[in-house]
């Protein structure tokens, strides 16, 4: 059989923004939505040279550093292909530190941009195996890969996912505030124990809600009760613990999006404005994922 990896003298890649937990699907639980990450990447040289505007432009390192180019070796290796070299423009417009997936965009992005490069279609399953073990939760990362609703889960060290359409209509409004929380400092307000009627409750709802999202839109508000992490962050991000609840008493399916403090209200509903110094997108559900064009040498 002949090679089948060709050259290519660029490659374009955009990646969705997503939501995780979405409630009761603590750690499990992803959302992919139509805000985007794009990245092009130019093979040459010996050395990286990163160039980024929109989100994050001027915070984040334009070297050997950055996640996406981290991102990149680690597919690149991964698939055995050298490429010593590159140029890499990012467009973000996925907020960062505020729960909505940029970290998992970037890996996600770069592991895909890596396909890209070794001329090799996308094996979104062994792109989530990999994605998973660079940010270590799959729940993101598995619907940046796969688009539309997932549900991710760990089977050894191996991260994994379903992915299930959402009912016609289901979208999401994001409330993002100025102040980032880091998901590290957001993961240490939790308890390590909780009560098993806890545990049950929300066991229950995270099934209810997968009937909601994909069916019974309809129960999305009680279906998005969560008892596991919400409120023990709410120190960390007291603004939006209080917008969700004064969303959900107006009978909105309010939840903290990821490790927060974005607040995303899911369903098809009409939503309020945002608080003063707060960004309001409405988002429809990205259906496919990460994708990635190639350009061909000769
Ligand atoms: N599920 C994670 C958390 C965030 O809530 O800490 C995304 O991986």
């Amino acid at each position: 059989m002949g090679d089948e990896r060709r050259p290519c003298d660029q490659v374009r890649v955009r990646v969705p923004a997503t939501s995780a937990n979405l409630g009761p699907g603590f750690d499990a639980f992803g959302l992919a939505l139509e805000l985007y990450d794009e990245l092009v990447v130019t093979p040459g040289g010996s050395g990286v040279t990163v160039q980024v505007t929109g989100c994050g432009a001027g915070d984040v390192p334009l070297d050997e550093s950055h996640l996406v180019v981290r991102s990149i070796r680690a597919g690149l290796a991964a698939l055995g292909v050298p490429v010593p070299g590159f140029t890499l423009r990012c467009e973000n417009r996925i907020p960062h530190g505020r729960g909505l997936g940029s970290s998992s965009a970037a890996i996600v992005g770069g592991l895909a941009a890596a396909y890209g490069l070794a001329g090799e279609p996308l094996d979104r399953e062994r792109l989530l195996l990999l994605a998973n073990e660079i940010e270590g939760h799959p729940d993101n990362v598995a619907a940046a890969v796969y688009g539309g609703f997932t549900i991710a889960w760990v089977d050894g060290d191996a991260g994994r996912a379903v992915r299930l359409e959402p009912a016609d209509g289901v979208g999401a409004v994001a409330y993002v505030p100025a102040n980032r929380v880091l998901t590290k400092e957001a993961r240490g307000l939790l308890p390590s124990v909780v009560p098993h009627a806890d545990a049950a409750a929300n066991a229950g709802k995270a099934g209810l809600l997968v009937a909601a999202l994909t069916q019974r839109p309809e129960l999305l508000l009680t279906a998005t009760e969560d008892r596991l992490h919400q409120e023990f962050r709410e120190p960390a991000m007291p603004e939006s613990l209080a917008l969700v609840h004064k969303l959900r008493g107006s009978g909105l399916a309010a939840i903290v999006s990821g490790a927060g403090p974005t607040v995303v209200v899911l369903g098809g509903s009409p939503c309020p404005p945002a608080p003063d110094g707060w960004e309001r997108h409405e988002l429809r559900i990205d259906p496919v994922g990460v994708q990635v064009w190639s350009m061909e040498a000769g």
